[in-house]
């Protein structure tokens, strides 16, 4: 019997040394996106990542979009348009407001949102 607890803690444990062996590696190097995505992931790079991190995990100026606050059914595609044509006032968070992005268009932002949309999913959130 209690052998057999043994055997179930170390299975566990293994478990979840797995799995912080996957998240640690997402950490570091998140697998590249599809080829449908990287016009998206380049345009975040340039115009998004500043504040909201490498892979949408956020940074010291702006919050994660990887986050279940930024679902598709809580924040759709038109929250992404308005965001980058309005800028947004702080409410979610306490990094201040968000400028407007006049350095895109509303066809880049709408791929940007596929690839955001796309970390989300990576990470199980839709
Ligand atoms: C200068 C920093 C900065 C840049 C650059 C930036 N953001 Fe933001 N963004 C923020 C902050 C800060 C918030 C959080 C506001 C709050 O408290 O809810 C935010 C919030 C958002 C939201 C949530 C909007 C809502 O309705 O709550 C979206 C979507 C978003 N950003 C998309 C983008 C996209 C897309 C880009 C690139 C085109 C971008 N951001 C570039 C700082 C930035």
């Amino acid at each position: 019997m209690t052998h057999l607890m043994f055997v179930r803690g170390a299975a566990a444990c293994l478990v979840l040394v797995a799995l912080n062996a996957a998240v640690a590696l997402w950490a570091k190097d998140p697998p590249k996106p599809p080829a449908e995505f990287q016009a998206g992931e380049t345009k975040f790079k340039t115009n998004c990542a500043a504040c909201h991190g490498e892979h949408g995990i956020g940074t010291i100026q702006g919050p994660p979009l990887v986050h279940k606050i930024y679902e598709p059914n809580h924040h759709g595609d038109a929250a992404f348009q308005r965001a980058a044509a309005n800028g947004v006032r702080a409410h979610h968070w306490n990094f201040g407001n968000m400028p407007k992005i006049e350095s895109v268009t509303p066809q880049d932002v709408d791929q940007i949102t596929k690839y955001v949309r796309w970390l989300q999913r990576q990470a199980g959130i839709q």
